[in-house]
């Protein structure tokens, strides 16, 4: 499907853009998404055991494993084109990207504005002392259990800066997000399926201000309805398409 004639005007006429990622926007990076049917990974991976606060203090061991390995992954994928679109498109207009993402791809790409709702696979901290802890390389083979280090300065264990199930997301990057949201002129949602809060509910703050929306995604997601113009096409296709559009159309 070609882009939408409406898609080209939004994006030529917006001086300020906000990109709203999920896991969909490294699909063709080779990372997998969370709920793609039956390649999903919470089909695979169930959730409450691998990503709640609550398994965590149960047992870290898996769940430490698990997400170096994760780390390992991501550090091992490639942005894709979708990526380095938005990132080019940060060097002709204002753009911040709100990712609900803990993989790097973004920044691999070279955009410099990412704002991170749920953390990040390469933070670490201390799970008591919120000490930030560095780890140095990650194991290419998924182990069914490893022993986090403890924290040099209370000896508690160490964990991913990731949010998780049950968990708040952090102030600071809820508050720049909301702002970003409701002062753009044009928000993108990409890559996600819109069923998460509190994130999926931010577009809607831009939605209130009167910003239109637009959605690039290959199957309809819970937030179609309240796009201005939804585009069914992958990020790595579309995004590049944009791009063109804003270097070529210029501001109209
Ligand atoms: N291009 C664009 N979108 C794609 C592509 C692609 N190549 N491939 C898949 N998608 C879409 C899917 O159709 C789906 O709508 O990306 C979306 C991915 O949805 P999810 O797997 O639910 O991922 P996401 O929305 O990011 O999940 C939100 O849930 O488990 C938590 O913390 C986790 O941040 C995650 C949050």
């Amino acid at each position: 499907m070609s882009c939408p004639e409406n898609a080209l005007t939004l994006v030529r006429g917006a001086p300020r853009v906000v990109v709203f990622t999920g896991a969909g926007m490294s699909a063709e990076s080779g990372l997998d998404t969370y709920r793609n049917d039956e390649s999903g990974l919470w089909e695979r991976v169930d959730p409450e055991a691998m990503a709640s606060i609550d398994a965590w203090h149960r047992d870290p061991q898996p769940m430490w494993s698990w997400y170096l390995w994760r780390a390992h992954l991501a550090r091992t994928a490639e942005p894709n084109a979708g990526h380095r679109a938005i990132a080019e498109w940060g060097r002709l207009r204002s753009v911040t990207v709100v990712t609900q993402n803990i993989d790097d791809l973004h920044e691999r790409a070279g955009s410099d504005d990412v704002v991170h709702l749920h953390g990040s696979l390469f933070e670490f901290r201390c799970t008591e002392c919120a000490a930030p802890f560095e780890v140095v390389g990650f194991p290419a083979v998924r182990e069914p259990r490893m022993t986090p280090p403890a924290c040099p300065r209370c000896g508690a264990a160490v964990r991913p800066g990731v949010v998780w199930f049950g968990e708040a997301l952090p102030a600071a990057e809820w508050a720049r997000a909301a702002e970003a949201m409701a002062g753009a002129d044009l928000v993108v949602i990409v890559g996600t399926s819109g069923v998460v809060q509190p994130a999926a509910s931010l577009p809607l703050l831009a939605v209130k201000a009167g910003v239109p929306v637009l959605e690039i995604t290959p199957a309809p997601t819970e937030l179609t309805r309240i796009a201005d113009v939804s585009w069914s096409t992958t990020a790595a296709r579309g995004l590049p398409v944009l791009v063109d559009a804003v270097r070529t159309g210029g501001l109209s």
